[in-house]
């Protein structure tokens, strides 16, 4: 694949790559928006705002408590792994940005990864905004490891109406992407959904790998469909091998 000349080398081409639950759905991970995910359960606005926290942090505590619980023993599969051998042998610029809680990229090998809506293995304290790792249940007896407050530890999880992490880090490598690849998301949440916008905007070839076409397919200058243990393995291939 083409990079960018610069004073006659050719620099090797900048990759961005987005996730969504989708890559993680054969892990065993449920999604959010498919038949069955998880906002056809429980009201998004009860567990994933901060006006739900508010008015029932119990309720919140004990839906990331089993979210936790079910995160812990999954494992990543050939999609994750196929991401981490392209880090590994990409030769240019690469930020691999999930949207994703879970851990089955760190997992598979990825390094070059910013977790833009927050991680299920770390706690926030809302008085200090210290983070820190952070395993099993919690609930408002949780005692802060920094502050020692108690009542004030959440969820560290990016909800509806606050701001993701690191977006000025993505937005420079958006900036200068020669290659934007958007894997297993409905393109439903912004600003995620927005990247490929300025990934074109900046020149950057755009692919989808999805289940099905995305809301924002109509985007993407490619978009192959099927299940991400199988698209998205031999896209890496196909890349690797100068397609
Ligand atoms: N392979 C590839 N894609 C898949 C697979 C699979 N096996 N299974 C499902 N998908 C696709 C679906 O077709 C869907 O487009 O993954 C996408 C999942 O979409 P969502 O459930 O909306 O999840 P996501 O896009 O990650 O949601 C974004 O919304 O609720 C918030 O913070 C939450 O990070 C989440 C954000
Ligand atoms: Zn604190």
């Amino acid at each position: 694949m083409a990079g960018r000349r610069q004073d006659k080398a050719i620099v090797p081409p900048s990759i961005v790559i987005l996730t969504g639950a989708g890559i993680s759905a054969e892990s065993g991970v449920d999604t959010f928006r498919d038949k069955d995910g998880i906002w056809s359960k429980i009201d998004y606005r009860d567990v994933a705002t901060p006006e739900g926290f508010a008015r029932n942090p119990a309720m919140v505590h004990e839906f990331y408590n089993m979210r936790r619980e079910r995160l812990k023993d999954i494992r990543p599969n050939a999609a994750h792994f196929a991401l981490a051998k392209l880090e590994q042998a990409h030769p240019g610029e690469f930020l691999l940005v999930t949207q994703n809680i879970d851990s089955l990229h760190e997992q598979a090998g990825s390094r070059k990864l910013i977790h833009m809506h927050g991680q299920h293995d770390s706690a926030l304290c809302a008085l200090c905004e210290m983070r820190f790792p952070w395993e099993g249940a919690m609930s408002l007896e949780t005692g802060c490891k920094a502050c020692g407050s108690r009542g004030y530890v959440r969820p560290d999880v990016v909800w509806f109406g606050e701001m993701p992490y690191r977006m000025d880090e993505i937005f420079r490598a958006l900036g200068t992407a020669d290659l934007f690849i958007s894997i297993g998301t409905s393109g439903n949440v912004y600003p995620a959904a927005g990247f490929v916008s300025q990934a074109r905007q900046a020149g950057a070839r755009t692919v989808e790998l999805n289940l099905e076409p995305s809301e924002g397919v109509s985007h993407f200058d490619e978009a192959v469909h099927g299940k991400a243990t199988e698209i998205v393995p031999a896209f890496v291939e196909k890349l690797l091998a100068g397609g």
